[in-house]
């Protein structure tokens, strides 16, 4: 019997939540609100089956009308609240919870940092005039008498300013007596004023530098006075309940109920959140915070900004913007004096965005001499070669994989996330590694390209990815559909339940690792060079800091080049943009920058065809052409 009550309670085990409900709620939604953390990788399309919850009494319906009773897993997402509901989120339904690093791991620290001193030149400067006071003679508007002031001492022609200074304006100049602070933001074609202070204040000027990531967002507080960090906290990015790659997200903003304002409103809560952290841990004010820099893929600055993205994934892919105008704080509601500018750096295309061009401002690719690749492994692999003072850039479609999605043991970075595997030839012997050595709870991107090369090495898997069923082995089993292998037996996972692999996850890796590969052969090939000709590697994003790097090229996901010509470079993004906020200079070098790199569509008519030979080429381990891979022989296994 279907409730006639309008209002219904889900509770939601084992957290005994209680959600209060209309009937014809959404129940995913529901959860959201609730702040129960479910996965949705899908945004909400009922294509990935990974927000599968289990009724535990009570009724529900699915979007089709069908009803819902004790011991169904519907998706929670295609799933219809009508009357009280018990339900059940399973672990693997779960969103890892945990911590957001960021840290730069110490060895990327060591390394990239001391390459050259920023010099400190912000995009927000703080200026001392003394105007001369107005007379009969001398009928000059304060705004213009200002502008000339500014003209005097900084060179600069243009000047505007923002309303809440033009309002302020006569009473803070006459009541101190024509001396002033001013407070401007280099616009690049003219400066605007955005604050006026009384000579002896301090002139807090604090900039932030925020690096937009599909998954995670990391931000930075910085003095503009004199460059100094006043500390950095990262945060999953609230948008993943929208969808885990930028693909679900775009579905996301066309196919739901003002899809592009929550986009934008989980983007902007996020950061929001983060300045909070930042200026009370660093005891400012929020409103000191006077300019923003972000680097985010242009999927993620769109929604920032809250533009539609879906023309992003349409043919021929074109964003709504590549460079966006600085906007003020207010108008995307930011929590920082309204008047601070927000820059976002620019991108080159719908799949390389500004966060690749921060990272090779910050990695310096035009002043290197030797032929370099940055490799940005995120949910796409954004990948530049800079070649003969040149760049190319792509975007490959790596999907989630690395970053732990749409694996079935596959989780992110988390405590008790297996980074690192050990697999004895004959495949009964695993020793693993788990971060913060807790009970597994899945294994983190680093820990699955150490695993592939593992179950190869020991001859669990062949090169083509498949499962060897001669092997005699109690973990390798037949499952639902095809064959598993236990990585780690449930007394020693936190929630019980055997952590296994099946075929289905290592093709997902396998086309993934393809991906890059055969991105960056694209780029080599275009400008008729081999791998060999590449005299470094760089590899950023978080992801790439902790990996096995002879693992990496055992399976195919790098070039076998020396291994001291790869180089990790870390947050390559979030330096990119700390860069360009405390430096006009590097600003103006990131539009050249990305007005200079060129960029290869591999799905344009030309490429695709390629594109798609050098792809399946790859979807072997490591290769097809094994000379390619001289290093990668079998029985080599890793030390742990
Ligand atoms: Fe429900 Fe993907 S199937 S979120």
């Amino acid at each position: 019997m279907l409730s006639t009550n309008t209002r219904c309670t889900v509770t939601v085990m084992p957290d005994e939540a209680e959600i209060e409900c209309s009937r014809g709620d959404n129940l995913l939604e529901a959860l959201h609100r609730a702040e129960v953390e479910i996965k949705s990788l899908c945004g909400g399309a009922g294509t990935c089956g990974s927000c599968r919850v289990i009724v535990e009494s009570g009724q529900a319906r699915t979007d089709d009308g069908d009803v819902i009773s004790e011991g169904d897993d519907p998706l929670a997402c295609r799933t219809e609240v009508t009357a009280d509901l018990q339900l059940h989120v399973p672990e693997e339904s779960r969103r890892a919870e945990g911590e957001v690093s960021a840290d730069e791991p110490r060895h990327v620290l060591g390394t990239v940092r001391p390459d050259r001193e920023v010099p400190v030149d912000p995009v927000c400067q703080v200026t001392p005039v003394k105007l001369t006071p107005p007379s009969l003679a001398d009928n000059t508007s304060d705004f213009d008498r200002t502008c000339r002031a500014l003209r005097e001492v900084t060179g600069r022609e243009a000047f505007s300013a923002s309303h809440s200074v033009l309002r302020g304006m006569a009473g803070s100049l006459r009541e101190n007596d024509w001396e002033s602070t001013a407070l401007w933001v280099d616009l690049q074609t003219h400066g605007e004023l955005i604050d006026l202070l009384s000579p002896e204040a301090a002139g807090e000027a604090y900039g932030l530098a925020v690096d937009i990531g599909t998954t995670t967002v990391v931000a930075d507080l910085v003095d503009l006075r004199n460059g100094e960090s006043l500390g950095r906290a990262g945060e999953y990015n609230e948008q993943q309940r929208c969808g885990e790659d930028v693909i679900s997200r775009i579905n996301f903003a066309s196919q739901k109920d003002n899809g592009i304002q929550i986009l934008k409103e989980a983007v902007t809560g996020t950061i929001n959140r983060l300045i909070e952290q930042l200026v009370r841990e660093a005891g400012v004010c929020e409103r000191g915070i006077r300019a923003v820099v972000c680097a985010g893929n242009t999927t993620m600055i769109h929604t920032l900004y809250g533009l539609d993205p879906n023309n992003i994934r349409r043919q021929p892919y074109i964003p709504t913007v590549g460079t966006v105008p600085p906007l003020r704080a207010a108008e995307i509601e930011l929590n920082t004096d309204p008047d601070a500018r927000v820059f976002s750096l620019p991108a080159v295309g719908s799949f390389v965005g500004g966060d690749i061009v921060a990272g090779a401002l910050s990695s310096r690719l035009t002043e290197r001499e030797e032929m370099t690749l940055l490799v940005d492994i995120g949910t796409n692999g954004e990948i530049v070669l800079a070649a003969g003072g040149s760049l190319l850039a792509c975007s490959a479609s790596a999907g989630p994989a690395f970053e732990g999605g749409g694996i079935s043991c596959g989780t992110r970075a988390v405590p008790g996330a297996v980074e690192r595997f050990r697999i004895a030839p004959g495949g009964d012997d695993v020793t693993y590694r788990t971060i913060g050595g807790q009970p597994a709870v899945g294994v983190c991107g680093t820990g699955l390209i150490d695993l592939l090369d593992s179950l190869l090495q020991a001859g669990v898997i062949n090169r083509s990815g498949r499962f060897n069923t001669e092997l005699e082995s109690d973990r390798l089993r037949e499952a639902d559909e095809g064959y598993e292998y236990v990585l780690v037996p449930g007394d020693e996972t936190r929630d019980g339940a055997d952590l296994t692999i099946e075929t289905a996850d290592i093709r997902n890796l396998i086309r993934s690792k393809a991906a890059i590969y055969a991105g960056i052969r694209m780029l080599l090939t275009n400008l008729a060079l081999d791998e060999d000709a590449v005299g470094r590697i760089l590899i950023a994003g978080g992801f790439g800091t902790h990996i096995n790097l002879d693992a990496a090229v055992s399976i195919g996901l790098f070039p076998d080049i020396e291994r001291d010509r790869f180089q990790f470079v870390g947050n390559s993004a979030l330096r990119g943009a700390r860069q360009a906020l405390i430096d006009r200079d590097s600003m103006r070098d990131a539009q050249e920058l990305a007005r200079g790199m060129t960029y290869l569509e591999l799905s344009a008519d030309e490429q695709a065809a390629a594109f798609m030979d050098e792809f399946v080429a790859a979807e072997f381990l490591p290769h097809t052409e094994m000379e390619r891979f001289p290093s990668a022989a079998p029985g080599d296994t890793s030390a742990l």
